[in-house]
């Protein structure tokens, strides 16, 4: 009898740690291509690898995206190398033996489109490993993909919204990536949540960007207690209010009357009323450049400005009045290259990255923005934090901090209820919370009928081992993350002194590093001719698919996510299914797409 305890000790704990192990949820941390890309910023992007055999791809993080995004062959002319990598390299989709394709559809890029950037894709399904061979991070097979060539998107994207993607064609909603990696056997993602900072191209030395799902690398912000909760419309979750925006440069803040503004990954430059450029022109000597709709800085007050090296201070909260969050922006994330397709001339120019935002709803705080903050996205919760980014050396270890899903909700559903909704979605089986719920109960249970067999074990040992359960101290965890004890409260001064104290002064004009100077004009309709000189289709014309995207479908009212859109207006019970007007226009048979004698990049 004396010696069956410990057997059952033992045995008790295996099957704890099996559980656990079982259930092991490790947040993953997408590495940096170490590359900054694009046609302003540049920024830097982030590996994936797509199809079989794996293509490696280099893109940004999409917030609000189901949907991974890779730019196509057909951007590009053939064999053109400088355009392959400049686009963050090429989909061969049909180089790819497990590429399925769906059809054509709208991207839904609602906030996006707003301030002018939209497009359609190639729908599809292929494999999406994150990050590149090495790197040690999961493959998903059939992930969906859309292929683009629009430029209003220049580099491929990663799909971060958990949300199912519905083709208005097929009945059934396709899980998400997230919803994915959140349901994989083994090593899920602890939760449907993720964090990203843009990282900064002209701090000496240069900051990659970070991009975590499941949780977040804790030396790249500084900790706030202000929680943001989701934007009631489900395609506009990172609501802000802006409350004031101040500048060294001035005494008067340029904006005093709050606004609501929203966050996006996949806009690059930051648009406020025009009320406020016009103060930022003053405060900064800033000139409106009608040709480019840039404000361009030339060198002298690009000089000026780096010797001044004024700050911009942004207070935002989740209202208008109340709690807020300091981001202090130094004017090294204020000065960005803009390639030769931007500035229309035959160089790249710095640039000064703020847009008049015609009406309310184009307040966007894009990608510069977020060089200096740092977002945090929790699905199962409704809500994200933004907090002040820190600039760790790269000398630093991540400390990667999963975040883990809420223990007493218990519906996250797939995706969460949207907190618009009624979030009741009663009678739906096992959710994410009760898993957990019973993983932790069985786990503590064990562990308890372990312990006291231990202790009864020991007591006829003179020297107790190290007790098994050590590491499977799962209440402790949890604990110490759901509390996040080490969040202190507001930012206050101690920040500006964090991110001016490292500022570099040094000019940057001519280093854009590896961007590569387009010709192409940045608009639409000119998608197409890139693709060489072969006769375009009527079919798939750019002209065509870009402006038949119905107005209605860029509203702001709509509260559902995007949809791929089907060749067919119908008058949808369901918000947020929106459909298009011209069946020729969108689905051209597969046979006719790939036949167009499109250069391939091969
Ligand atoms: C290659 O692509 C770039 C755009 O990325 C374009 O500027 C250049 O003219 C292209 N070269 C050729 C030979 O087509
Ligand atoms: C890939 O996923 C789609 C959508 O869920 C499905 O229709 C298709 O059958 C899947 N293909 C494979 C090879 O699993
Ligand atoms: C998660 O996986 C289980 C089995 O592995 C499956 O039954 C369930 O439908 C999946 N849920 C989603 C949302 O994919
Ligand atoms: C803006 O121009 C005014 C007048 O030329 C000058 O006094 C001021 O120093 C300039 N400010 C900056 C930031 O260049
Ligand atoms: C540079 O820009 C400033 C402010 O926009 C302007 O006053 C100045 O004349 C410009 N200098 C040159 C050399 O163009
Ligand atoms: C806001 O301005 C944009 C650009 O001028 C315009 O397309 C859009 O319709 C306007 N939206 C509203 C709600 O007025
Ligand atoms: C947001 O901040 C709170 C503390 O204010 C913390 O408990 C939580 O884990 C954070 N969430 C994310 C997604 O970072
Ligand atoms: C797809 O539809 C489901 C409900 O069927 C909804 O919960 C989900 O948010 C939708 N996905 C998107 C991306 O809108
Ligand atoms: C397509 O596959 C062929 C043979 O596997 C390879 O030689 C070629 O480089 C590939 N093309 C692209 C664009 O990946």
């Amino acid at each position: 009898m004396v010696h069956e305890r410990p057997a059952v000790a033992v045995l008790l704990a295996v099957l704890a740690a099996a559980v656990l192990v079982a259930g092991a949820a490790t947040p993953l941390s997408i590495r940096p291509s170490q590359q900054w890309d694009g046609k302003e910023g540049p920024w830097s992007t982030f590996r994936i690898e797509a199809g079989t055999p794996a293509q490696q791809f280099r893109v940004l993080p999409a917030h609000d995206q189901s949907t991974t995004w890779l730019v196509l062959s057909e951007a590009c002319s053939a064999n053109n190398d400088t355009c392959f990598e400049a686009r963050g390299r090429l989909y061969a989709r049909d180089n790819s033996s497990t590429w399925t394709e769906k059809g054509f559809y709208g991207l839904e890029p609602w906030l996006e489109a707003r301030v002018g950037q939209a497009g359609d894709g190639q729908y599809g399904w292929d494999d999406i490993t994150l990050g590149w061979a090495g790197d040690n991070l999961p493959t998903l097979k059939n992930q969906s993909i859309a292929g683009i060539v629009t430029e209003s998107f220049w580099l491929g994207s990663l799909a971060l919204n958990p949300r199912p993607v519905n083709f208005t064609d097929y009945n059934t909603p396709i899980p998400s990536l997230m919803q994915n990696l959140r349901n994989k056997t083994n090593d899920p993602i602890p939760s449907l949540s993720w964090s990203y900072t843009a990282g900064a191209y002209n701090k000496a030395p240069k900051v990659y960007g970070s991009l975590v799902l499941g949780g977040y690398d804790a030396t790249k912000f500084q900790p706030n207690s202000v929680t943001f909760p989701f934007g009631s419309d489900q395609s506009f979750d990172f609501q802000v209010a802006v409350q004031t925006i101040r500048t060294s440069l001035a005494t008067d803040p340029l904006l005093d009357t709050g606004i609501i503004a929203y966050i996006s990954t996949l806009v690059p430059d930051i648009w406020l009323p025009e009320n406020v450029c016009e103060k930022f022109e003053k405060a900064f000597n800033l000139t409106w450049d009608e040709k480019t709709e840039l404000y361009l800085l030339n060198t002298s007050l690009h000089q000026t400005l780096l010797q001044e090296d004024p700050t911009v201070t942004f207070t935002l909260g989740p209202e208008v009045d109340g709690a807020g969050v300091t981001i202090n922006m130094p004017y090294f994330n204020f000065y960005l290259t803009a390639s030769a397709e931007l500035t229309k001339s035959s160089s790249s120019k710095l640039y000064f990255p703020l847009k008049r935002a015609a009406n309310d709803s184009q307040y966007v705080l894009g990608r510069a923005f977020l060089q200096s903050a740092h977002l945090s996205a929790d699905y199962e919760r409704n809500s994200f934090n933004l907090s002040q980014a820190l600039y760790p050396s790269s000398q630093t270890e991540e400390e990667i901090v999963a975040v883990l899903p809420p223990l007493t909700e218990t519906t996250p559903g797939v995706g969460g209820p949207g907190t618009g909704g009624s979030g009741a979605e009663s009678g739906q089986a096992l959710s994410t919370g009760a898993i957990v719920g019973i993983v932790v109960g069985l786990v503590v249970v064990g562990a308890v009928i372990a312990l006291v067999a231990f202790l009864l074990y020991r007591r006829r040992k003179a020297k107790p081992k190290k007790h098994e359960l050590a590491d499977t101290d799962i209440m402790h965890d949890i604990s110490h993350e759901v509390s996040g004890e080490h969040i202190k409260a507001e930012m206050g001064g101690g920040m500006a002194h964090e991110v001016a104290g490292d500022m570099d002064p040094k000019a940057e004009l001519s280093a854009h590093g590896p961007q590569k100077p387009v010709e192409a004009e940045g608009n639409l309709e000119q998608i197409y001719e890139m693709a060489g000189d072969d006769p375009k289709p009527v079919e798939v014309s750019g002209e065509s698919m870009v402006h038949k995207i119905p107005p209605s479908m860029m509203a702001s009212n709509h509260n559902a996510m995007p949809s791929p859109v089907s060749p067919q207006w119908e008058d949808s019970t369901s918000p947020g299914v929106h459909f298009y007007t011209d069946e020729s226009t969108l689905t051209p048979s597969s046979e006719h797409y790939f036949n167009q004698g499109y250069p391939r990049h091969n």
